[in-house]
């Protein structure tokens, strides 16, 4: 039997506090459900940067490379502001995803019924939602050369490069199709053909893949910023949305607030296969370190043990379990059970941190 193994990252902020109500969720996989894990705990972000001078120290990152599975809570808060560029929170993070070279994150925005009305849109507009959008992670705006602040006829100019290779379309493309084969077969992509050369090659090549290899999938193009706007006119005519890096940075985050709260959603960032044939892969929730309320145990947990779930689906093969754990959140927010991010302004009092996890394992054990 091969073992499951996981390197947990809690990070920064909120991130230790909604990582612990995983851990629990894991033990009791372990217990109940005979999966066992082998869990390796370590720093990353400002939390490395404390004890190491790096957001990701290099034998963490090694780690990173010999698991089956990297579960991540967050990076950054303002004690790490006035930090160089070259070792803020964040580069431990964006460090992890080009050296492990996870292209494909994965971001389902899905409103679950119990929250509908707590969307900055209309139930009607959002009841029901379930799009995934598929964001290329490794390439792009976010790394491309050059880049840097220059000296330029006596002032200074910022340069990032926006640049993508055929072969990096290409396989998120792929990645794209691969999942709406097990949705509903309908992918959007966008970017900015109309003003931007890496967006005419970036749709050539989707529709180059899809002609070859998926012709089932009904494949349809829109510039991004259109695609922001049908996000919040009509989300429910997507399905499956593949866009760049920056495009996908912004557009998941619009997306994230369809479904009512940040507090919920969870990631995947998937990349080539491994030896044992399991993707390389990273799981975080969408949210930030929140430091506003970090340590006070009012962070809602759900994103990240939403995260374990997609990690329990695309990395070891158990989408029963995947699903078990997802119909207990929604179980729970159903009776009513919610962190303070998903409580209307009056009446009733909001569950903890630790409270959202005791009644998730309830529930779990009701599924049994
Ligand atoms: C995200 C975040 C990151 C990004 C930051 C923390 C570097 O906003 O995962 O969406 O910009 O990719
Ligand atoms: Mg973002």
């Amino acid at each position: 039997m091969s073992t499951n193994s996981l390197l947990i990252l809690p990070g920064d902020g909120i991130g230790p506090e909604v990582m612990a109500e995983v851990s629990r969720i894991i033990a009791w996989f372990a217990d109940r459900r005979g999966l066992k894990f082998d869990v390796n705990e370590d720093l990353v972000g400002g939390a490395a940067h404390d004890v190491h001078g790096v957001p990701l120290a290099d034998e963490t990152m090694e780690k990173a490379q010999s698991v089956d599975a990297v579960l991540l809570g967050a990076v950054g808060g303002p004690k790490y502001d006035d930090l160089d560029f070259s070792v803020k929170p964040e580069r431990g993070l964006l460090r992890l995803r080009k050296e492990m070279d996870l292209f494909a994150n994965l971001r389902p925005a899905v409103c679950f019924d119990a929250l509908a009305d707590f969307s900055s849109l209309k139930r009607e507009v959002v009841a029901g939602l379930d799009i995934m959008i598929v964001r290329e992670l490794t390439s792009g705006s976010y790394f491309g050369e050059p880049r840097g602040i220059f000296e330029e006829n006596g002032e200074r100019v910022g340069i990032n490069t926006q640049r993508y290779t055929e072969s990096e379309i290409d396989r998120v493309a792929r990645a794209a199709f691969d999942l709406a084969r097990k949705r509903a077969g309908r992918v959007c992509s966008m970017e900015k053909a109309n003003v931007m050369e890496s967006g005419i090659l970036w749709r050539e090549v989707v529709q180059a893949v899809r002609d070859a290899d998926y012709p089932d999938i009904e494949l349809s193009h829109m510039y991004a910023d259109n695609g922001g706007m049908q996000l919040v006119r009509n989300p429910r005519q997507f399905d499956v949305i593949v866009t760049d890096n920056l495009f996908g940075d912004l557009l998941s985050d619009v997306a994230a607030m369809l479904t009512g709260s940040l507090g919920m959603l969870p990631s995947a960032s998937l990349g080539a296969p491994m030896e044992n044939g399991r993707p390389r892969a990273l799981y975080e929730p969408v949210h930030g370190s929140a430091p506003d309320i970090a340590g006070q145990g009012k962070a809602n947990p759900c994103a990240t043990i939403l995260s374990f779930a997609m990690a329990l689906r695309y990395s070891f093969d158990a989408g029963d379990e995947a699903d078990r754990l997802e119909a207990a959140v929604e179980k729970v927010l159903a009776d009513g059970v919610r962190t303070a991010d998903l409580m209307q302004t009056e009446g009733g009092s909001p569950a903890s941190t630790r409270k959202m996890g005791d009644a998730i394992i309830a529930a779990l054990e009701a599924s049994l």
